[in-house]
């Protein structure tokens, strides 16, 4: 409680509308990337700062992590080391990245986050409900998104266009730990998401992500408009007063 003479935040900065913190989950090549890149662009434009992020991963120590799993050295361990793994680089990751640049008034857009634990590891992997909440209460400790898009589409259609995506990038690529699963893996990591949507009807929105990318990114904006009325007052100020200011602080992948 601040003392009475001691004015609250909110007194102080009336005109700052809080930072959000968003993660986009789902399985491989459903367009997360490309739709996190979208949301930048229109924050952007209104003059929200706002970072991207990714999971495993964001800060150096979880990079280290993330390499460690993705390599495949983790396989032999087993999918509760590998979430324990996943817990210890969240941990970082939450402490050194999304809280301060949230503290900061900066938007966090999060490519993955615990749900994909929950989905790869507990629900697809075998790893009982009560270990993942356990890992995920301690790595979070508080801090959930404030909304999360899960992006859902036929792992199949997802799969032709991640061919793609290796074609036109004219590299040839080595699958991951987890893109090498075959294809029922991925029908069940499809399932594991859309049940954790349907336990978390407060937080997560579904988005059938075969559409057209312009469409599914114009569907994701009304919805963070929606859920966050307060970036329309901004919309009207901007529309107003022209451009935002350069308050963009967005990293590109
Ligand atoms: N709505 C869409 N329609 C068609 N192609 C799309 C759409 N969205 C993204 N793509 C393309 O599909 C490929 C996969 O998209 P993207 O990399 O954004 O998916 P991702 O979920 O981040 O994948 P990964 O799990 O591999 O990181 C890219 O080549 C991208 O350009
Ligand atoms: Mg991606």
């Amino acid at each position: 409680m601040p003392a009475a003479d001691e004015p609250d935040e909110f007194e102080t900065a009336p005109h700052l509308p809080p930072a959000r913190f968003v993660t986009f989950e789902g399985g491989e090549g459903v367009g997360k990337s490309t739709q996190i890149r979208r949301l930048l662009g229109h924050l952007a434009r209104l003059g929200v700062a706002a970072v991207r992020t990714r999971e495993p991963g964001g800060t150096p120590k979880a990079e280290a992590i993330r390499s460690f799993i993705l390599q495949g050295r983790s396989e032999e361990w087993g999918a509760a080391a590998e979430a324990v793994l996943f817990a210890a680089a969240r941990h970082d990751h939450v402490m050194q990245l999304i809280v301060p640049n949230l503290e900061a008034g900066k938007w966090v857009l999060s490519d993955r986050f615990a749900d994909s634990t929950r989905a790869y590891q507990g629900l697809t992997g075998g790893v009982d409900d009560k270990t993942i909440d356990a890992l995920e209460e301690l790595a979070l400790d508080g801090h959930q998104p404030d909304l999360t898009f899960l992006l859902d589409m036929e792992p199949e259609a997802a799969f032709r266009r991640v061919a793609q995506r290796a074609e036109e990038d004219g590299v040839p690529t080595v699958p991951d730990r987890f893109e090498k699963e075959g294809i029922e893996y991925h029908r069940r990591l499809r399932d594991g998401f859309l049940t954790i949507a349907v336990r978390n009807p407060g937080r997560c929105v579904v988005v059938a992500a075969d559409g057209d990318e312009n469409a599914v990114a114009a569907e994701i904006w009304r919805i963070v408009r929606e859920r966050f009325p307060e970036l329309t007052d901004l919309d009207e100020h901007v529309a107003v007063n022209g451009h935002a200011q350069d308050g963009f602080a967005g990293s590109g992948e």
